[in-house]
């Protein structure tokens, strides 16, 4: 029986889904960019994929082009009235879990709930054996929802803009990692990697950033950048992802060579 248990465990960890939480405590870093271009390309690969948007401002949500999604979103499974299963949006060969504005309330109103921090992961328990990757774009800050994301999920992929003030929202993320280690939330988090958006290796203060961050953070950075590209913003004004919207785009290059380090990077570790 036990061995059975253990086995079945086994199998389980197999089966489940890589889950990656794209989190920065700073605005505009490219979490959303990254949630959803990344998400595309791992879904044109063929895997299964899940993304979840965690924010209340619905950027994942309304750039993937699931436009005012009707009926219940993120927020109501979080306050136990639907599952995952019931609210889940099929989209361009990938699903997503929608938000809404209301989600900005639950901070408060879960603040005071057993268990708080685990909301996220006992509504994705039971999927993670259906997909292969699961993406959550988290919002800005450290408040519940991060937690809960940082709580279910394996891997942290901080993406930061090439700028020296971005510097300090990294270390505040790494020392979010560090506690949510330590306090036994989850023990088993990692930080998967960090990516440079908006760069332009023609700049000599981007290249020192670049290489700051390589040494503050050894075999952290991935080797790819990602460079500015129009087509990413415009891709999620009509609401669509950049692989739908520019596949020959440099965004959509750039995201592409991204998956391929995220897979490497998970698979030899
Ligand atoms: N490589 C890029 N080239 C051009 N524009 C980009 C690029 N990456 C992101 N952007 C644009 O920069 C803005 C901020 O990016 P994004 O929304 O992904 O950041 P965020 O970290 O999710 O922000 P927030 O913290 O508000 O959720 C968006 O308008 C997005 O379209
Ligand atoms: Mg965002």
């Amino acid at each position: 029986m036990y061995i059975a248990h253990i086995v079945s465990n086994v199998i389980n960890d197999a089966m489940s889904a890589h889950t990656i939480a794209v989190a920065q405590l700073k605005g505009g870093e490219g979490k959303t960019t990254t949630t959803g271009a990344l998400g595309a390309a791992l879904a044109g690969e063929g895997y299964r994929v899940l993304m979840i948007d965690a924010d209340p401002q619905t950027n994942l949500t309304h750039g993937l082009g699931f436009v005012d999604p009707e009926g219940a979103t993120l927020y109501e499974a979080l306050h136990g009235r639907v599952t995952f299963e019931q609210i889940r949006l099929a989209g361009n060969g990938y699903d997503l879990i929608p938000a809404s504005l209301s989600l900005s309330g639950a901070e408060v109103e879960l603040s005071s709930r057993m268990g708080r921090e685990r909301l996220l992961d006992g509504l994705l328990r039971p999927l993670k054996g259906s997909y292969d990757f699961i993406l959550i774009d988290c919002p800005p800050s450290i408040g519940l929802l991060t937690l809960n994301a940082l709580a279910t999920s394996d891997y942290v992929l901080v993406p930061m803009q090439t700028e020296r003030h971005s510097l300090k929202g990294l270390q505040e993320i790494h020392r979010v990692i560090e506690l949510v280690q330590a306090h036994d939330i989850n023990a088993g988090l990692a930080l998967l990697g960090i990516v440079l958006v908006k760069y332009d290796r023609r700049k000599i203060l981007h290249r020192d950033i670049y290489e700051t961050i390589r040494e503050e953070y050894p075999g952290k950075m991935f080797d790819i950048t990602i460079r500015t590209n129009i087509a990413l913003a415009e891709a999620q004004i009509v609401g669509q992802d950049i692989f739908a919207y520019q596949p020959e785009s440099n965004g959509a290059q750039d995201y592409t060579q991204l998956m391929r380090e995220v897979l490497d990077r998970i698979e030899n570790r």
